[in-house]
């Protein structure tokens, strides 16, 4: 039984495979020879927050591959008026053949997690969304000729979970990552430690966009308020002035550089629209792999070894 709350929760060689992996389900979707590697599963879909493409993305998948989806909201369960995280954990493990949760602090993930018996993927929490990146690495895979590891990542904004999660992928899959931040708004410092520990890729962060955007061929931003910073809002709109991918921002990319951005996404703030909605952009592609790779991703985690539908191995009396 193994988690999937950051990229580190499984090998560069497994991370491969599963980007292998997604780009064959996608081929197979909608054909009778699709498999049904869930079959007999049931998977919880509990969300914390907002979300369109990872839920819809995630409930489609499981269905797809033969399993049962739970969509759940934590304002309708006990969860939501202060029952224990690990007593909620030890009950869902005892229905449940794994969930995937998104949520506020990434120590909210980690405990439920630590005291459960089945999977959990992290669907986005304040510090990371590995899923998205997922989606985001086969992108570049279908859309860059030299490839994933050959490739040069411009990231423009806001030093957020997104950032930190391309963060990780540079260090797991070996590519070179440019961040362009304001101060006061750059990565966390544990995640380039964490990155740096790897002796893989190439991290660095700079204010300065022409530095990151120069020679890239991913330029790539998100939001500049995350979910949970709505109060931030104004005076993040202040810091960030400057921070927008522009077709100029482009210009400074290579020719055949492509557009990334997870979505939801503010034309005329991180993003202009003739970037977004220009001939760079690959954000539908993207958002379309969110459904592939999760597929390949709930194989990997729970298609092969997890219990169905009862994750109770080794749980002793107290579990
Ligand atoms: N990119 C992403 O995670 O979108 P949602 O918030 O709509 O799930
Ligand atoms: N950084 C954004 C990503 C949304 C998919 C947020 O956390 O709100």
């Amino acid at each position: 039984m193994r988690h999937f709350l950051n990229l580190m929760d499984v090998s560069a060689t497994e991370l491969i495979g599963l980007l292998d992996r997604a780009a064959e389900l996608k081929k197979l979707r909608g054909r009778s020879n699709h498999p049904r590697s869930l079959s007999g599963k049931s998977i919880a879909i509990l969300m914390e927050k907002a979300s369109t493409r990872t839920r819809i993305s995630f409930e489609v998948g499981v269905h797809e591959l033969g399993g049962y989806p739970v969509p759940l909201a934590s304002r309708d369960l006990q969860i939501g008026r202060d029952e224990p995280l690990d007593d909620t954990a030890r009950v869902l493990s005892r229905y449940l053949s794994a969930v995937v949760l998104r949520t506020h602090g990434h120590d909210r993930i980690e405990t439920l997690a630590a005291a459960s018996h089945i999977p959990f993927i992290n669907a986005l929490t304040d510090k990371y969304h590995p899923c998205q990146l997922l989606a985001d690495m086969m992108t570049v895979r279908e859309h860059l000729e030299q490839g994933l590891e050959g490739a040069v990542v411009a990231w423009i904004g806001d030093g957020n979970n997104m950032a930190h999660s391309w963060i990780l992928a540079a260090a797991q899959v070996g590519f070179e990552i440019r961040l362009a931040c304001p101060k006061g708004y750059q990565p966390d410092p544990d995640v380039l430690e964490r990155a740096a520990s790897t002796g893989r890729g190439q991290v660095h962060v700079t204010t300065d966009i022409e530095e990151a955007a120069r020679g890239a061929n991913v330029v790539t931003t998100d939001v500049w308020a995350s979910m949970g910073q709505e109060g931030e809002a104004q005076a993040r709109k202040q810091a960030f002035v400057g921070y927008c991918v522009t077709p100029d921002t482009m210009r400074l990319a290579t020719p055949d550089a492509i557009f990334l951005h997870c979505l939801p996404a503010h034309r005329g703030e991180e993003v202009a629209a003739e970037v977004i909605d220009g001939p760079a952009s690959r954000v539908w592609d993207e958002a379309e792999n969110r459904l592939h790779t999760q597929k390949a991703l709930l194989e990997l985690i729970c298609g092969l070894d997890c219990a169905g539908g009862q994750g109770r191995a080794g749980q002793g009396r107290a579990g």
